[in-house]
């Protein structure tokens, strides 16, 4: 075993080796990051030596109780979520992203290396510097050899995001931000041991999904070795299994490349900022964000649609119609749940991140075909004014999970319960990177004030 990953490992190094020959005049990501630290920095420092003191809103009883809707409270530098436009990733739209950002070779759609160069460095890269990327990772990709006894000793029954949040917390026995932390580095080095971290954890997401996927779905399986000319998404989708699936490559790059960042106050990146804080290292933030986003709320939201819509559609059988859908609707929203795939917490229109995934669809036959994917165009013309009757949520429109897990199904990746792996992989992109800032940028510890009610009634009577 150890002598065949060795000569994987040399195989891949040769490789990388004449990569970095034959791009020599390209940028590394490290490289692209230190030309662009200097600045970011200096903005920190205006801001805090003459706006210090600036007021960005009132904090009302409201958000308070209210789980801090609306507060502007973090720094977050690799995208903004607008409650009308969406999501930008330094200032690009997905449709934006979607024609300035380099594809894979022989695809079309965004991959992960190009969108982790656009929320690192706020720079589209260039045809060369996504490659070179692509290669580091396939590199760095190899699982060591503890992690793998360790994943392949869980019960295959443990939830796929548990062990996810375990094997990456257990990465951290080869952390460079704590050893050298350890060894006492100075506070300007925090960033470049971060970034190595990051883009190890990143490089072995894949290999780690895919094994949990294996051990659970297709026990005894070989997974393929990583393939040094493959993206990370190209490797991410041979490893489980489905490599030969040339639309189900596509549509997970774009899936995880869209999905990779979603600012700072969803309950995941707020959780590995807040860790991070604390300067445990990347793996350890990282691990902490996973399980954020296994709750139903937040990133298990793409299984429960799936659940939600075969239950729907075992329920109206054949016969789908708009006014089904509509009963089937009410009839979810008066036993007191909530419709999956539905609403947000910032967004105020149908999210852009859905609509790329439909017209994804939408330009293939087959998945229009799928009675499924019919039923989500359907219930997307139908509930936006269910729930607006309904009068509870102030978002009545779809969001991702709305479209994202019924497309991995019909290409048949039929386990729901591990559609949040997949959506890990993808939200380390943008948790990752801000780690990198964080540090770059010296944030400090995270440590908000807590009130009790009695504190609140006090402030209220005598502010
Ligand atoms: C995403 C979500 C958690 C945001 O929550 P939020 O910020 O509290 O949303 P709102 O402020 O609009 O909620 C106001 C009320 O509407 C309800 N509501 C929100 N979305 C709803 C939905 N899709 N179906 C039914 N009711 C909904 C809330 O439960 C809340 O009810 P309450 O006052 O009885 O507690 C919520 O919309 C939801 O549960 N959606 C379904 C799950 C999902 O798709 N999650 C993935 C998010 S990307």
């Amino acid at each position: 075993m150890f002598s065949r990953t060795s000569a994987v490992a040399k195989s891949v190094s040769r490789n990388a080796l004449a990569t970095q020959r034959r791009f020599a005049s390209t940028k590394t990501i490290r490289e692209a990051l230190e030309e662009v630290i200097p600045a970011k920095q200096a903005q920190l420092k205006q801001l805090k030596a003459h706006h210090g003191q600036a007021v960005l809103g009132d904090i009302k009883v409201e958000n308070v109780i209210g789980g801090m809707r609306g507060l502007k409270t973090i720094l977050w530098e690799a995208s903004v979520l607008d409650p009308l436009e969406g999501i930008h990733f330094h200032g690009l739209s997905i449709p934006e992203c979607q024609k300035s950002l380099p594809a894979a070779p022989g695809g079309k759609e965004i991959i992960a290396e190009s969108m982790l160069w656009l929320l690192l460095t706020g720079k589209v890269p260039t045809e060369a510097e996504t490659r070179q990327l692509s290669r580091e990772l396939a590199q760095k990709g190899e699982l060591p050899e503890y992690i793998k006894i360790l994943i392949d000793s869980l019960p295959p029954t443990l939830h796929p995001m548990t062990q996810l949040g375990m094997g990456v917390a257990a990465l951290n026995h080869d952390s460079s931000f704590a050893a050298a932390y350890e060894r006492g580095i100075k506070k300007s080095e925090y960033w470049t041991h971060t970034l190595d971290d990051s883009l190890n954890l990143l490089a072995r997401l894949p290999a780690l999904a895919a094994r949990i996927y294996r051990n659970a779905y297709n026990p005894g399986k070989p997974i393929p070795e990583i393939n040094a000319d493959l993206d990370l998404v190209g490797n991410y989708v041979n490893m489980l299994g489905y490599g030969d699936n040339h639309d189900l490559t596509e549509y997970l790059r774009l899936y995880i490349a869209i999905h990779g960042d979603h600012e700072g106050g969803n309950a995941s990146a707020h959780t590995s900022h807040l860790v991070g804080s604390t300067l445990s290292d990347p793996y350890l933030s990282y691990a902490a964000a996973l399980y954020a986003l296994a709750g139903p709320l937040h990133g298990l939201a793409n299984q429960e649609v799936l659940r939600w819509q075969h239950n729907m559609q075992k329920e109206i059988g054949s016969n789908i119609t708009p006014e089904n859908i509509k009963d089937y609707l009410w009839k979810t929203l008066k036993s007191g749940q909530v419709v999956p795939g539905y609403g947000h917490g910032v967004l105020r229109n149908p999210d852009p991140r859905y609509m790329a995934l439909q017209q994804f669809c939408d330009t293939r036959p087959d998945l229009l075909a799928d009675p499924v994917i019919q039923l989500v165009k359907l219930t997307y013309e139908v509930a936006p004014a269910v729930l607006k009757e309904h009068g509870k949520t102030k978002n009545p429109y779809p969001n991702v999970d709305a479209a994202s897990g019924c497309v991995l199904y019909h290409y048949g990746l039929t386990q729901f319960k591990y559609y949040t792996v997949i959506f890990g992989v993808s939200r380390a992109l943008g948790c990752l990177t801000q780690l990198v800032w964080s540090r770059a940028l010296g944030l400090p510890l995270e440590r908000p004030k807590s009130v009790s009610m009695d504190t609140i009634e006090s402030l209220i009577k005598n502010p």
